[in-house]
């Protein structure tokens, strides 16, 4: 009872201090101020870069445990195939398997589809996620065609080379054409390519563009 209680508690404590966009620090937030703000019965939600899959459980079990919600969840990764890494963006390579920062490995087999989509499945229904493997400058091609679902938000968080932030972006951004409440929110904004495609986007005139924190940034339509 008093574990309930505190949850109660909890529960209300976070979803009171995410007021507006600007209450908002991590991409958690945004997806709770969303759901708030837009009083969504439902989240879709895309991530670019799934990798071991643990942003896509945390952002699933918290909303869940906030919300009586349906959140779906849709992962574009180049899992298996780090060949293709190191033929096409060998610099991008560059950044795993650093002795300094041991999660980010692809050597212990972690980031595999068949082991991804075994942690997903252990805490998502089959029905509510879909990973789709692949170099995303291939598979988001035609995504706002291709989906037969409305995206409410996106995690672009894939390879951090120019031509592909840029092509992701690029797919991405048809999808505001669905939903112009569409927010997109971009990890690692130190990267070159990332902050390229930024001030790109920033260029048009045509987006709204919001620092998260010291290294995210999110994009809606003005
Ligand atoms: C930084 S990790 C993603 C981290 C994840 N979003 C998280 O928060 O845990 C980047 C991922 O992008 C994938 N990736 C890199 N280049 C890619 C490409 N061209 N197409 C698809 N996936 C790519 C890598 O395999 C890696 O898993």
């Amino acid at each position: 009872m008093l574990s309930q209680l505190k949850h109660f508690l909890n529960t209300k404590r976070i979803k009171n201090r995410i007021r507006s966009i600007e209450n908002c620090s991590t991409l958690l937030d945004v997806a709770i101020f969303k759901i708030k703000n837009e009083k969504l019965n439902g989240l879709n939600f895309l991530e670019i870069g799934v990798f071991k899959g643990d942003n896509a459980v945390y952002i699933y079990e918290n909303i869940h445990q906030l919300f009586n919600i349906r959140l779906k969840y849709f992962g574009f990764d180049i899992f298996d195939d780090i060949h293709l890494l190191k033929e096409k963006y060998p610099k991008d390579l560059d950044q795993y398997n650093l002795a300094d920062y041991p999660y980010w490995e692809f050597n212990s087999g972690q980031h595999t589809f068949n082991m991804v989509h075994k942690k997903l499945a252990s805490t998502i229904a089959p029905e509510n996620f879909k990973l789709i493997k692949g170099d995303t400058t291939e598979t988001l091609k035609n995504i706002e065609q291709e989906l037969k679902e409305t995206i409410d938000l996106v995690f672009i968080d894939g390879c951090h080379e120019y031509e592909v932030v840029k092509s992701d972006w690029e797919n991405i951004s048809n999808l505001f054409k669905i939903n112009p409440k569409l927010t997109v929110v971009f990890d690692d904004f130190t990267y070159e390519g990332v902050k390229n495609t930024h001030d790109k986007i920033l260029e048009t005139g045509f987006y709204l563009i919001n620092r998260l924190n010291n290294n995210q940034f999110i994009v809606t339509l003005k």
